[in-house]
């Protein structure tokens, strides 16, 4: 029996933390209601305390939302946690999420604050969270640039004051997977009363590491990964949901742990996300992008065609597409082509007539970038004129 791995997305906090990705109330109840179809365990609606905007919109996801937990993020402050609190009132499951940073420099140049007065603020912070809910997460922020030492102090001590979710944020982006992973062993290892509470990770994608940086924190015992759909969110975004999770499906021989989602539903989501924020995704984007499941080499189509396997790794239709996709252009090779034309209604009488059909193919692919059905029906009628 395999551990779960709990899916906590944070399209609607971290991910509207992308400049120009803000959403109203509504956009994000409907982007909510989507993230519960495809059964993420946690949702973080937002930042209450940030403004009257973003409190309603946490209020109104935390009304709608049955299914998934309701999560609003609060700095290490009595008035944003009972912003929080006030907000996810009508939650079927709630939890608040604190934090206050641990690494030296911002200790000192943003706190300006000593350690010993950060592990002051964190304590106190997580015993009010738990006033309202007994499902409160404390995050170290910039644990990545953090010393090991402090955050084993500070860790121990938000346990002790109630936290059941420890968050270990590579804020700035900064680590490599090898050594993420090793600190994750060791917090655990090392932290006295580290059983009584769910290890975290969240990673941002400074150097194009999130998904790794996430991926070797599990298989070193994190238990809750938190993402966001295309890996939107602050700067260069956040580990992609998609990727995470297909990771873990994909490599299950390799991870001793699940995820509970409808893996069915990430491209819908991912579409809705696109079409709200305005931020579309790139075509070779994993999992997502419109080439994710298209083949255009001849040899790689005619494999795919004997056999899907030869050269894919995850079906389609099992994270949402409705197949995978033979884009027909100068790479592609006569299987492909004659396949196409049969799909399209249209018999070869005999080789010779497909030879020609296939040359005149080539001299339009050469011209054009992507063959579609329409360009494939003209041939047609020109091999039926001329002949
Ligand atoms: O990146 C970060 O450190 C955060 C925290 C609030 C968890 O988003
Ligand atoms: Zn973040």
């Amino acid at each position: 029996m395999k551990d779960k791995l709990i899916i906590f997305d944070t399209t609607l906090r971290d991910g509207e933390q992308s400049p120009g990705a803000s959403m109203t109330r509504d956009e994000k109840v409907r982007i909510a209601r989507a993230l519960e179809r495809l059964k993420v365990d946690v949702i973080e609606a937002g930042f209450p305390a940030a403004s009257d905007g973003d409190f309603a919109a946490v209020k109104a996801v935390a009304g709608a939302i049955k299914d998934s937990t309701v999560c609003g993020l609060a700095r290490a402050l009595d008035k944003d946690i009972d912003r929080a609190g006030e907000a996810l009132k009508q939650a079927q499951s709630s939890r608040i999420h604190t934090f206050i940073a641990t690494s030296p420099i911002h200790m000192q140049m943003k706190l300006k604050m000593s350690p010993e007065q950060v592990i002051e603020y964190a304590v106190k912070a997580v015993k009010r969270a738990r006033l309202y809910t007994d499902n409160v997460e404390f995050s170290p922020e910039d644990a990545g640039r953090s010393e090991e030492d402090f955050l084993c102090r500070i860790l121990e001590a938000v346990i002790d004051a109630g936290a059941t979710t420890l968050n270990i944020p590579d804020t700035v982006g900064y680590s490599i997977p090898a050594e993420f992973g090793a600190m994750i062993a060791n917090l655990r290892r090392r932290i006295p009363n580290a059983d009584k509470a769910i290890f975290s990770v969240h990673c941002h994608n400074d150097l194009g590491l999130a998904v790794a940086n996430s991926l070797s924190a599990v298989m070193n015992g994190a238990r809750q990964v938190e993402c966001t759909i295309n890996g939107l969110g602050e700067r260069a975004g956040n580990a992609a949901l998609e990727e995470v999770v297909m990771a873990i499906k994909t490599r299950h021989d390799v991870f001793s742990c699940d995820t509970r989602l409808d893996t069915r539903e990430i491209v819908a989501c991912s579409k809705l996300v696109s079409s709200i924020t305005g931020f579309p995704v790139q075509p070779n984007k994993a999992i997502v992008g419109a080439n994710a499941f298209a083949h255009e080499s001849g040899i790689h189509q005619d494999g795919v065609l004997k056999n899907r396997e030869t050269y894919e790794i995850m079906r389609a239709e099992d994270v949402g597409w409705s197949a995978n996709r033979m884009v027909l252009g100068k790479h592609s090779g006569r299987n492909a082509f004659k396949n196409r034309m049969t799909e399209l209604g249209f018999e070869f009488q005999s080789e010779s007539e497909l030879n020609d059909a296939f040359y005149r193919f080539k001299q339009l692919a050469d011209k054009k970038h992507e063959i579609f059905d329409e360009d494939l029906q003209a041939l047609i009628t020109a091999v039926n004129t001329d002949s």
